[in-house]
C-alpha cells in the first residue's frame, strides 16, 4: 500500500517535471520563431529558403541548405551578429541569446 503511493507521488512529480519541461522548450521555439519572423523573414522567407522577393535580389542562402548547416553554431552566430555579405549585423538590435535561439531555429529549420 505505502509503496503505491510512493509510486504514485514519483509518478505525479515526473509528470509534473516533464510538462514543465516540455512547455519551456515550446515557449523558446515560439519565441525564436517570433524573432525570426520579425528580423529575418524579409529575405530568407518563413521556411529558410531564401525565396523572398528580397532573398532573391540579394542572394540570401537556403538555411537548410549543407552549406549553412554544416557551419558551427559559432560561425553562424557570428554571421548573425556582425552580418555577413550583404546581411546586415543584428548584433546591436538582438541579444546574444536571442541570437543563440535563432542559431537552435535554423537548426531545424531542414527537419520542417
Ligand atoms: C536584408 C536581408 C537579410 C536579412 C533581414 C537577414 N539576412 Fe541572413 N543573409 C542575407 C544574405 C544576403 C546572406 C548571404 C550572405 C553572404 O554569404 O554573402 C545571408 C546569410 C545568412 C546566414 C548564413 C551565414 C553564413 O555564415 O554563411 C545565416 C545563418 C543568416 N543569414 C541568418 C539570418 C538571421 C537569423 C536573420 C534574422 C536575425 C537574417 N539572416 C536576416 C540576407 C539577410
Amino acid at each position: 500500500m505505502r509503496l503505491t503511493v510512493l509510486h504514485l507521488t514519483s509518478a505525479a512529480i515526473f509528470i509534473c517535471g516533464a510538462t514543465l519541461a516540455l512547455s519551456s522548450t515550446l515557449r523558446a521555439q515560439n519565441d525564436a520563431e517570433k524573432i525570426y519572423k520579425t528580423n529575418c523573414v524579409l529575405c530568407h522567407a518563413a521556411d529558410g529558403s531564401g525565396s523572398s522577393p528580397s532573398g532573391k535580389a540579394l542572394k540570401a542562402q537556403d538555411l537548410r541548405s549543407d552549406a549553412v548547416q554544416k557551419k558551427s553554431d559559432a560561425e553562424l552566430s557570428a554571421s548573425i551578429t556582425t552580418g555577413k555579405g550583404k546581411m546586415p549585423a543584428f548584433g546591436k538590435k538582438l541579444k546574444p541569446d536571442a541570437i543563440a535561439q535563432l542559431v537552435a531555429f535554423i537548426r531545424a529549420l531542414p527537419k520542417k
